[in-house]
């Protein structure tokens, strides 16, 4: 028995109207939860979303000994003692490929580390060439044991097992290697140089938060980061203030550009969502962009009335490759023929057949390019959610199509997406979660 979400939809028309608060991002947090294991007491996290993948990091860090307290409606405070079981829990670890970000900070602690090969979405083989190459330039030795990698540090200064700093470059600018690397390199013997990193802005405020905790990073959200390593960090009463969804609050957009008479985004950064926005605003989108929120109003035209574009996904500031199949669905209701390039995953066109049985007209060239001709209506459909955004993408198509949806796989919505249909129906839209 699993959940999934039933779903009357607007048949196109735009009758959603109200707010909707961001809540804390996915991409830091998870992040922020696995640079606790850099401290020696205690570390607060606040504004921290209530989602599946936030629960499986707490159960992780559980494993690994640190105990994980939630203090208040979305603030947690993640506690570490002296040593900690360095073996990740298996069945957990292989499911969220966010816990390969705890390997970085764990080697540069405990000097050793067992984990399975993080699983994730079905967007792709997801490799981990990048991490395992870097610990070795990092001096560390890696065996695998069938069912898991095994990472010890070399022996440094007064006989304890350190990495040691050196200068990286990594083959693919990796988001989650970039963060792991650096965190790696705060507890590392020397100078850690880190080159083709990832820009991401969530990147910048795991860097800011950890440098007022004794870190020393330089160059976070540019192609080089510089680590100095040091000593364990202390929290001593700071908290780390999870920034906004940014995909969160793009996938919103993209629902009420298409579905919304009038809704108002709150608690975002649009300064970071520029790829996007520029896309919607050039779609002729009527859009209100504030210094911490969007506004869609005044939306009165029909979704034929917008111009298709073209999307290639890149790395940040690019367009988001977590805000592709969103914008798919708009572009299956705009008017035109636009090409989609994903450049960043070979897995992350797949739902696209669940958007053709709706009635989308859409040809996958190969695993990274598609062309859509819009406007075409949607109807109503059973969908299988293949990952977190897909599953949003079916949501957003399932309002706009006519007739009922049932969206499964709710699970994979729920990793990414607090209490996503008591969310949609303060806005108006009639969806329900049942058991399936
Ligand atoms: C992060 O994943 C995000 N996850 C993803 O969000 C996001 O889609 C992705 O960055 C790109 O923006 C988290 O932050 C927890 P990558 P990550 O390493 O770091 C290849 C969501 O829905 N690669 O930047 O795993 C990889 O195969 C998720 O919220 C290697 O080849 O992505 C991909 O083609 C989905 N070897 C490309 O790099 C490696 O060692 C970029 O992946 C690592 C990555």
């Amino acid at each position: 028995m699993h959940e999934a979400f039933l779903i009357n939809g607007l048949a196109g028309e735009k009758k959603l109207e109200g707010e909707i608060k961001i809540n804390g991002a996915k991409n830091a947090v998870l992040q922020a939860f696995a640079f606790s294991l850099l401290f020696k007491d205690e570390v607060s996290l606040s504004n921290v979303p209530k989602i599946e993948d936030t629960d499986r990091m707490s159960e992780l860090l559980a494993g690994l000994s640190a105990t994980v307290e939630q203090t208040g409606e979305t603030s947690f405070v993640v506690r570490t003692k002296e040593t900690l079981n360095t073996e990740f829990p298996y069945e957990i670890s292989r499911r969220l490929r966010a816990s390969i970000v705890l390997t970085g900070p764990m080697l540069a602690r405990e000097g050793e580390v067992r984990f399975p090969h993080p699983g994730g979405c079905v967007i792709g083989n997801r490799p981990i060439d990048v991490f395992l190459e870097s610990f070795t330039a990092m001096g560390a030795t890696i065996t695998e044991d069938g069912k898991y990698y095994v990472i010890t540090a070399p022996i440094g200064k007064n006989e304890a097992r350190k990495l040691r700093g050196t200068t990286l470059f990594l083959r693919v600018p990796s988001v989650t290697a970039t963060q792991t690397l650096m965190m790696a390199g705060v507890l590392a013997e020397g100078t850690t140089v880190i080159k083709n990193s990832a820009l991401e802005p969530e990147t910048v405020d795991l860097a800011n938060f950890l440098n007022t905790c004794g870190a020393r990073i330089e160059g976070a959200g540019t192609t080089t980061i510089t680590v100095h390593g040091g000593e364990l960090l202390s929290g001593n009463g700071k908290v780390f203030q999870t920034p906004p969804d940014r995909i969160e609050a793009g996938s919103f957009a993209i629902l009420g550009a298409l579905s919304a008479r009038d809704l108002h985004i709150k608690n975002c950064a649009p300064e970071q969502m520029d790829a996007l926005l520029y896309a919607l605003r050039g779609a002729g989108v009527p859009l209100e962009i504030g210094p911490d929120s969007l506004r869609i109003h005044g939306n009165s035209k029909p979704n034929s009335a917008f111009t298709a574009f073209d999307i290639k996904t890149k790395e940040y500031p690019g367009f988001p490759t977590d805000l592709q199949a969103p914008a798919v669905v708009f572009l299956t209701q705009a008017s035109g023929e636009s090409l989609v390039f994903e450049t960043i995953f070979e897995g992350r066109l797949n739902y696209t057949e669940g958007l053709v049985r709706m009635g989308a007209e859409i040809k996958t060239w190969d695993t990274h390019r598609a062309t859509i001709k819009g406007p075409t209506p949607l109807r109503g459909r059973h969908l299988e959610g293949p990952d977190i955004r897909a599953g949003l993408a079916y949501i957003i198509a399932s309002i706009v199509a006519q007739g009922e949806s049932t969206v499964h796989n709710a699970y994979y919505v729920d990793r990414g997406y607090e209490a996503i249909e008591n969310r949609l129906q303060s806005i108006g839209v009639d969806i329900s979660r049942i058991s399936a």
